[in-house]
């Protein structure tokens, strides 16, 4: 493919916050320190400049950042790159075998009977429940004093939304303790996962990979209460993800999702929906804080649009500039920084031989950020998305792409776009000194140390 950029100078002294990505050759244990320090470390900076990258830790492996060859792992060749043993097994004892996990025909019909779920007139009809839970952000916000961690702002704003469109009437639902069981478990589980994918040996030690056990097995006797009640009532109105995924049923099939089924789905939904719709709002912010030109020039857009009113679904269209934000933080911090794959065939990637087993690595963090494929890769520009269709498309994959992207991907903007855009309108946000977020990978891509920033009222 061409690749229409070359290397851009890194002389700019103000640039927003980045990983580290190593430029020698590392060794096992060295892996393993990076590994411990910051999964994304292990993502040499090497991965930035050229189409792929192979090795053998263990196994082999091949980083591929070549839109061609992620078109043909995530799209054309699909079925022969599952998604890898690794990602099943960090997840599964939190989500079962569940649309996220699954393969095959136990995918199949749960992405058949979901994909109806999050249809855009569905989606759009849950924007009340953003909208209420970004006039709470502002409220907590205002009381805060002036300086809050906007992380943890964040996750408690998208916990709200994805509690109240999974079992929104809480019947026997803590909301608290679920929380904190998918908290402590994301946080216990996947620390050194990517060198699990490279496939260090099993001597390696590991961080305490225990689950924690009795917390989320009592938050799915909790989830299966609340199912089997609402089982009883009846459906609301308007109707939440349950009650559509309950009343929804494969369409080549008949087959209805049991109560465990239903259970898992709408956890995975949790897991996977809310702390990175969380950290794509405390990145977008952090940029913000960040070029204070860009942030007024939103607050002009947002306050045009809304006076002191909270966002809605129908202020979408008249917020362009708040979205182009959003997608700029999910291209400079991907929540998902990269995503594996475990090749069943043999193939060619980028000339490349691929055996059976091998493990496929797309570090999206790494593509995103690629010296040949994006101008000035490191510099907040979201001008770039101007016009989203110049974006080639297996060159910016927030969301993956294939029939595996992101089921949620339009309801997480629709949030993004919906707080954003509110909290704009509302606060001029600026940094704290001393208090720069450090991008740490941990299951998925966060600001160690929180995103501290001042929060002015306008
Ligand atoms: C900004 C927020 C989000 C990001 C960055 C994100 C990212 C991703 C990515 C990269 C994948 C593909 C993984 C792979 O191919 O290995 C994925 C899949 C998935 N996401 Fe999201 N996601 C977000 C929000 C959500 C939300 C809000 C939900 C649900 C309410 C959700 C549910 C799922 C599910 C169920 C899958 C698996 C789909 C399948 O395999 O058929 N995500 N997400």
């Amino acid at each position: 493919m061409a690749y229409p950029f070359v290397a851009m100078t890194d002389a700019s002294a103000s640039l927003p916050v980045r990983v580290p990505l190593h430029t020698r050759p590392m060794g096992i244990w060295q892996s393993f320190r990076a590994a411990q320090r910051n999964v994304l470390e292990l993502i040499p900076e090497v991965a930035t400049r050229v189409p792929i990258l192979s090795g053998r830790t263990g196994k082999r492996w091949h980083m591929l950042m070549d839109p061609e060859g992620l078109r043909q792992v995530l799209r054309d060749r699909v079925e022969d790159y599952p998604k890898s043993v690794v990602t099943k097994l960090i997840l599964e004892p939190a989500i079962g075998d569940s649309l996220f996990v699954a393969e095959g025909a136990q995918w199949h019909w749960q992405r058949r009977t979901a994909a109806p779920v999050f249809s855009h007139r569905n989606v759009a009809a849950l924007g009340p429940v953003m909208t209420a839970a970004a006039e709470r952000s502002v409220a907590r916000l205002a009381k805060s004093g002036g300086v809050a961690d906007l992380f943890e702002e964040m996750v408690t704003a998208t916990f709200e939304v994805i509690a109240d469109v999974t079992f929104s009437d809480g019947s026997g639902f803590d909301r608290a303790s679920v929380h904190q069981a998918i908290e402590q478990y994301i946080g216990a589980t996947a620390k050194v996962s990517l060198l699990d994918i490279l496939g260090a040996p099993t001597w390696v030690p590991r961080p305490n990979r225990l689950m924690t056990g009795s917390a989320m097995r009592q938050t799915k006797r909790l989830a299966d209460r609340a199912i089997e009640a609402r089982k009883a009532e009846g459906a609301k109105a308007p109707p939440d993800l349950l009650d559509l995924l309950m009343a929804g049923a494969d369409p080549e099939s008949g087959r209805r999702m049991t109560t465990a089924e239903l259970r898992d789905n709408l956890l995975t939904f949790i897991v996977a929906g809310h702390e990175t719709t969380a950290l794509t709002l405390s990145w977008a912010l952090y940029l913000c804080a960040f070029d204070p030109a860009v942030q007024e020039t939103a607050r002009a857009e947002a306050q045009a649009m809304l006076g002191d009113r909270t966002a809605t679904v129908g202020d979408l269209p008249a917020l362009p500039l708040a979205r182009r934000i959003v997608d700029e933080a999910l291209r400079m911090y991907p929540p998902a920084a990269f995503l594996s794959r475990t090749a069943m065939t043999a193939d060619t990637l980028c000339g490349r031989e691929v055996r059976p087993g091998d493990t496929v690595i797309l570090p999206i963090y790494a593509l995103h950020r690629h010296r040949l494929l994006w101008e000035d890769p490191d510099a907040f520009r979201p001008d770039r998305f101007a016009d989203p269709k110049a974006v080639p498309r297996f060159q910016y994959l927030p969301f993956g792409d294939g029939p595996r992207v992101c089921i949620g991907a339009s309801f997480a903007l629709q949030e993004a776009v919906i707080i954003l855009a509110t909290l704009l309108a509302r606060f001029r946000f600026a940094p704290v000194p001393g208090k720069e977020p450090k991008p740490v990978m941990i299951l998925t891509l966060r600001p160690q140390g929180g995103v501290w920033l001042k929060a002015e009222r306008v």
